[in-house]
């Protein structure tokens, strides 16, 4: 039985990588990498430094396959980010069964952790809903921008007895922040969402490559910190031509 395994590998330090991945790799005959073809490409860097500083045997393979581009034309996200999960579920599918020999093992390599804001969990579900080719999966957890963020902050992202949500620029910048919780971690915002929040007393621990040689960190009272953080989320993105951000709002303990 052909096996694949959907591996975590951290958020950017590439010390960031378990025991468990590492073992895992070392099984693997071909590592399946999307590439999205622009500047990005230095996360396949890494996927590739990786590779060879912990796989011992050089007898792997890798693959690279260009990421299918979202249908710009369907207008609601939730159908678009649908009908690209098929699209992606149609690429892993013609990989697997072209690249994997009965008994062969392949990987995917997923930032982060598979848990987390990635589709790849999915589109494997989506192939096996298909049923065209049949394979075993494992799912190796790693560690998440969240986790990275709160240790490089040197922060607990919840107060004592508290609850943490997570959740997105987009849904941000649409609802405000959750009434109900007292923390909000919010990833994948290309628009600086919270510069509409400025007039609320909260906190915010703000992290851009975090784990990596460009990393930036700032925090501080969202309204005084605010514009320095757009300002230099600004910049990093225009001088890196990518930019990957997360951050942490705290608000006050009410005692
Ligand atoms: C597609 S999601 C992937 C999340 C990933 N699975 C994880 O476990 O962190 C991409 C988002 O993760 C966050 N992210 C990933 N790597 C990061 C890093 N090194 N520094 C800061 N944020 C990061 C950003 O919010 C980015 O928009």
């Amino acid at each position: 039985m052909r096996k694949l395994y959907i591996i975590g590998i951290g958020a950017g330090d590439p010390e960031q990588i378990t025991v468990q991945a590492i073992r895992a790799m070392n099984t693997v005959d071909v590592f399946f990498f999307m590439n999205k073809g622009d500047a990005k490409s230095d996360l396949v860097r890494l996927r590739k430094e990786i590779c060879e500083r912990y796989i011992d045997q050089r007898t792997y393979r890798i693959v690279e396959v260009t990421d299918p581009e979202r249908d710009p034309s369907i207008a609601s996200y939730a159908v678009r980010v649908e009908a690209w999960h098929q699209q992606r579920a149609i690429v892993y599918e013609e990989l697997i069964e072209r690249e994997l020999g009965e008994g062969d093992c392949g990987a995917v390599l997923v930032w982060g952790d598979p848990s987390l804001y990635d589709s790849t969990l999915r589109v494997i579900n989506h192939v096996i809903e298909r049923g065209k080719v049949s394979f075993d999966y494992e799912v190796i957890p790693g560690i998440t921008s969240v986790q990275a963020l709160a240790a490089r902050h040197k922060i607990v992202l919840n107060g004592i007895g508290e609850s943490v949500c997570i959740t997105t620029g987009r849904q941000l910048a649409a609802g405000g922040l959750p009434v109900d919780t007292e923390n909000v971690v919010v990833m994948l915002d290309g628009n600086s969402s919270f510069k509409g929040l400025t007039d609320q007393d909260v906190t915010i621990y703000w992290g851009a490559y975090v784990g990596t040689e460009k990393e930036i960190l700032l925090s501080g009272k969202l309204g005084e910190v605010a514009e320095i953080i757009e300002r230099t989320r600004r910049e990093a993105r225009t001088s890196n031509g990518w930019i990957m951000d997360t951050y942490l709002i705290k608000k006050p303990v009410l005692v």
